[in-house]
């Protein structure tokens, strides 16, 4: 069994060995603690409604006032389109799960400070209603931090735009106040929904693998219980979820209910866990909060698989425990727009690194939704505990639109692409603005600075702490690409190249993991090398920012005059050496389906369909190739396409025929032939 990648991920392995101390602090927590929520542990005493407590003579859940146990399955609702929502989960209940958990994704419902999103894919309610319709009790993680392979954990960029040094995740006020108020816009929205008041919300979480960081700060736990009981007011039962080892006393809070999380790595230790589990929490069910049928991927690494029997096999011995289970993911989906997040390896062997656009996850289902050969292993399984309901599937059908091909439109830094897709004025400043000040969630900002005369002939650039990807330019000639991921932080430039220097800088995603305060932008000095030895610093510097949504790049394309296109000598370029261009092309549809939208051969950007941002993709860092396409995209006729390409285009030689992509009937996820990649 080949468990992780050996890395950082939302659950981050620790093995340590169990110590003598460790014994002694398991009786005395079986002496001094009765978990569950305070006074009794029914979560309501409303004899009309439901109940769903814990018995912790027979260490099981009770469900008006009957042992029950659920088997449950992730699916984030952010990760699918809202016309998918019913059917996705409809898929879930035919395999037998008879639980739904979903974070709340506070970014995304609380783009700007003030500013709220209950509309569309931020239909948190009506996503909860039609769980509930399908039959569904509810496992509810709201965090607020989530980690999730999201953007920053789900926490919101203009937090640090705010309070630049805040301390998330801790008892600092500034947090405290901000959790508050997300608290009191959400929670409220919810309340109809809790299993005391007639919903089927038996679960909220509080926090997140809170044990995994690094603050261990209870009084910031014990506040957020509070405040999360505050408006669950004991109509559904609070609980946490920690990676099962020695430090996981530091995500337990009292009066909430324990759980833990792992995957077929660790299922040799199974017994080793549920102590873990105990020594925090002697008595109740076990819960398997995560268990991983698959597991995620970053650019640039193999594509993660996990063997379906191993994860069908593993799931039954965790059931032989009569513990109650959640499948993450039963149903990943994807991170559409700039939502994937990163994470950051600890030990510095490999540093940042991105999450890629997909979040098929080798779940249970695929991206688009299908059962796999795991499902049905999976639900023969699921089967022996549950009862299977008879539910017909009514898959959509994945279909090949062909080659479409792509006018480029516009360049990204000329005056025209400026006009059209910078938001706001250029901002002057000493040091370069960050994302976060420019209160900018993902995209790009390109600093500009007068270059003074090379004192060396080559000199070296240096760009320190950048986060996360550069293209360097002078005079709009690139010269070179920095990289947080390789961590190439310098290049040379030579005398006489040009005047002003432009470092276009990607935000790739922020961490999620383990810490949530990833800004992005140039943090460090950036300075040309001296004769003398010394550097020279560059603090003269204009903002301007390219956030790259989805309705700038619409507007911009519903304005393009008729025939637009770039002059002929730029447009038959295949490396893009003077910056990202804007190439739009059209494809007709007779028959609506899912499809895949194959970049082979082009470089890196984000491809929007129909005014919506598919996303990141990077075939030339891979293994990622094909980008999933919704069939609620589409529409019978003409569908547009927009790609902003940063890099290079898919042409062989530099005669007249356009660039071009194709939309595939199936997915490639896991990499392409090293030909094309030359
Ligand atoms: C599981 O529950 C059943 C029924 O309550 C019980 O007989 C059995 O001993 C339990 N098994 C374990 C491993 O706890
Ligand atoms: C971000 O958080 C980590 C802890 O997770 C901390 O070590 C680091 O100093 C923080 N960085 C900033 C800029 O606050
Ligand atoms: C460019 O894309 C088209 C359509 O998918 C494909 O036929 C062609 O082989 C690609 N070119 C390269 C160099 O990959």
């Amino acid at each position: 069994m080949s468990g992780g990648s050996g890395g950082f991920r939302c659950n981050r392995k620790l093995t340590l060995a169990m110590s003598g101390g460790f014994i002694i602090l398991v009786i005395a927590l079986t002496v001094g603690l009765c978990v569950g929520l305070s006074g009794s542990n029914d979560v309501t005493e409303n004899e009309e409604t439901t109940s769903f407590s814990i018995d912790h003579q027979a260490n099981t859940f009770l469900l008006n006032g009957k042992p029950f146990r659920y088997v449950a399955g992730s699916f984030h609702y952010f990760r699918a389109l809202p016309e998918a929502w019913r059917n996705r989960l409809r898929t879930m209940r035919a395999a037998g799960l008879n639980a739904l958990d979903t974070y709340v994704e506070w970014s995304l419902h609380n783009p700007h400070d003030g500013e709220y999103n209950w509309e569309g894919i931020a239909d948190l309610v009506k996503f909860l209603e039609i769980a509930q319709e399908e039959d569904f009790y509810i496992v509810l993680r709201p965090g607020p931090y989530i980690c999730a392979e999201r953007d920053n954990g789900g926490l919101p960029h203009w937090l640090f735009t705010k309070y630049p040094d805040i301390k998330v995740r801790t008892n600092d006020p500034r947090y405290i106040a901000e959790v508050s108020k997300w608290y009191a816009e959400l929670m409220p929205r919810l309340k109809h929904l809790l299993i005391g008041n007639g919903g089927k919300i038996i679960m909220v979480q509080v926090e997140n693998e809170y044990a995994a960081y690094y603050a261990c700060d209870h009084d910031y736990l014990n506040w957020l219980r509070d405040e999360t009981d505050k408006y669950v007011e004991n109509k559904a039962l609070l609980f946490t979820v920690d990676i099962p080892n020695e430090r996981m006393h530091c995500g337990k809070i009292d009066n909430v209910f324990a759980t833990t999380d792992f995957g077929i790595d660790r299922i040799h230790e199974i017994d080793q866990i549920w102590k873990y589990l105990r020594s925090v929490q002697p008595t109740g069910p076990l819960v398997n909060s995560e268990f991983y049928p698959g597991w995620l991927t970053h650019w640039q690494e193999m594509n993660q698989r996990r063997d379906p029997q191993e994860v069908a096999s593993a799931l039954k011995t965790i059931l032989s425990y009569n513990a109650s289970v959640n499948l993450y993911m039963f149903f990943g989906g994807t991170n559409f727009g700039f939502t994937a997040g990163a994470n950051y390896d600890l030990d510095g062997s490999i540093g940042y690194t991105a999450d890629i656009t997909s979040y098929d996850y080798d779940a249970v289902m695929d991206e688009a939704g299908g059962v796999t050969k795991k499902y049905e292993l999976v639900k023969q399984v699921i089967g022996e505990v549950l009862e299977l309901p008879n539910i017909v599937l009514n898959p959509a059908k994945r279909l090949a639109y062909g080659k479409v091909e792509l006018t480029p439109t516009t360049e990204l830094l000329s005056a025209e692409g400026r006009a059209a897709l910078a938001k706001g004025a250029p901002v002057k400043s000493t040091k370069p603005k960050s994302f976060e000040e420019m209160d900018q969630y993902s995209g790009l900002l390109l600093y500009e600075t007068p270059l003074p005369s090379l004192d060396l002939d080559p000199t070296l650039l240096q760009v320190e702490d950048l986060r996360d990807r550069a293209h360097v330019f002078v005079d709009q000639q690139l010269v070179g690409t920095l990289s947080r991921e390789a961590r190439i932080y310098a290049l040379p430039l030579s005398k006489g190249w040009g005047s002003t220097l432009q470092l276009l800088v990607e935000n790739q995603g922020r961490i999620n993991y383990d810490r949530a305060n990833d800004t992005k932008g140039i943090f460090g000095k950036v300075t040309l090398q001296l004769h003398n030895g010394g550097a020279l610093p560059l603090e003269d510097w204009t903002t301007t920012a390219y956030p790259l949504e989805a309705i700038t790049i619409e507007n911009w394309r519903q304005k393009l005059p008729e025939n637009a296109a770039l002059d002929s000598s730029i447009a038959k370029q295949r490396l893009l050496r003077s910056g990202p261009i804007l190439y739009t092309g059209s494809f007709q549809v007779s028959e609506v389906g899912d499809t895949y939208l194959n970049p082979a051969g082009w470089g890196k950007g984000v491809a929007y369909v129909n005014g919506f941002n598919l996303g990141r993709y990077w075939p030339l860092g891979g293994p990622q190739i094909t980008l999933y396409v919704p069939n609620e995209l589409l529409k019978v006729g003409s569908n547009s396409l927009v790609l902003i390409e940063y890099q290079r285009c898919n042409k062989t030689t530099n005669g007249p025929e356009l660039p071009a992509v194709q939309f595939d009937a199936v997915a490639q996820l896991d990499g392409e032939s090293s030909e094309a990649q030359k």
